[in-house]
Formats: structure tokens, sequence, C-alpha cells
């Protein structure tokens, strides 16, 4: 996992777009509170359990952080460090779909930047963002496994291969006509 500087692809990919505001997390609280009771006892417990926390709630509230801090016997100011120092944490809710740009080698020197910004530049938001009408979250990984059809970018579970800045437009429209559609 790295630091608030860069993000790690391979936690990335364990994130789920986030859930819907109100949404009854009655069974999610109580896996929550079976994976603290797990942890209580091992030593460097904090990190992966925020992990499945946040695999299973999209992000992290700050009633989730509270609750952890309890469980684990930490202070909320530890915990909200922790978070706060890497970026694979997000304490806000991830939009409906997670845009991931591959910012590895093979990636990088063929155009991942360019992809990276002309996303920023279309979506109006930066890595880490969510667009205000909560459709996108864009995030940044590591290496896909694809690096012969570099650059790629993934939009949920689905990888696109040799993209270009001036395609981003037509692939996002693909989502937006699909919300539009779904009402
Ligand atoms: S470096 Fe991007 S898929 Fe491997």
């Amino acid at each position: 996992m790295n630091a608030k500087t860069t993000e790690g692809p391979q936690a990335d990919a364990s994130v789920k777009a986030g859930r819907e505001p109100g949404e009854d997390t009655r069974e999610l609280d109580a896996r929550l509170e079976e994976i603290i009771h797990e942890y209580s006892d091992r030593a460097g417990a904090l990190i992966p359990v925020l992990q499945v926390a946040q695999s299973l709630y999209g992000y992290l509230p700050q009633r989730v952080l509270k609750r952890i801090a309890l469980g684990l016997g930490k202070s909320y100011s530890q915990v909200a460090g922790v978070v706060g120092f890497y970026s694979y944490f997000t304490t806000v809710p991830r939009g409906r779909h997670l845009i991931r740009v591959c910012l590895g080698t093979a990636c990088y020197v063929r155009g991942g930047r360019l992809v990276l910004q002309a996303l920023r530049d279309e979506l109006g938001v930066d890595v880490g963002g969510t667009t205000p009408d909560g459709l996108f979250s864009l995030a940044v990984g590591r290496c896909f496994g694809a690096c012969g059809l570099a650059p790629t970018i993934m939009i949920d579970d689905q990888v696109y291969q040799r993209v270009k800045a001036a395609r981003v437009r037509d692939i996002l429209d693909i989502y937006r006509d699909s919300a539009r559609k779904a009402g």
C-alpha cells in the first residue's frame, strides 16, 4: 500500500463502488463487528480491519472509524491518521463507477499520463475525487496485467486497452447513457 502521493492498484482492485446513501447497513455492521472481534487480539490489526471495512462499505464513514478505534483499543485520531496517510483509504463515498487509470511503466510511457489528464478534464475531478452527480470516481493503479495493450484503464471490472486521450469522452458516454436510460 502506498502513501498519499500514489495509489495501490492491488488494493484498489478490491474496492467496490459506493453504496447508495441511506442504504440499510445492518448486515455490514454485523460483519464489521465479527471482523473487529476476530482481529482484536492481533498485533497490526488496524490496517487489515480498515481494508475489510472499506471493501464492505465502499468507503470509511466516520462512525465506522470510531467503531474500529473502540474495538481495537485505539484513539480515533490514531485511526484517522492511518486513513489519512494511505491513499487507498477514502472517507467519502465512491461514485457508481470506479475508473482506475494504469500508471504502471508500460502504460505511463505509452500515454497513461495523458489519458489521466483527459479524464481529469472531462470529469472535472482529480484523483481520489467523485463527480458531483455521483456517477464516477477517479483513481490510479499500477498494472492491470495488460501491458502489451497499454495504455489501459479499468472502469469497474471492465478493462479498456490502447486508450487514447481523445477517446475518453466516448468511453464515459457509454456509462452516462446507461445511467440516463436507467433513469
Ligand atoms: S503497466 Fe499498465 S497494464 Fe501493465
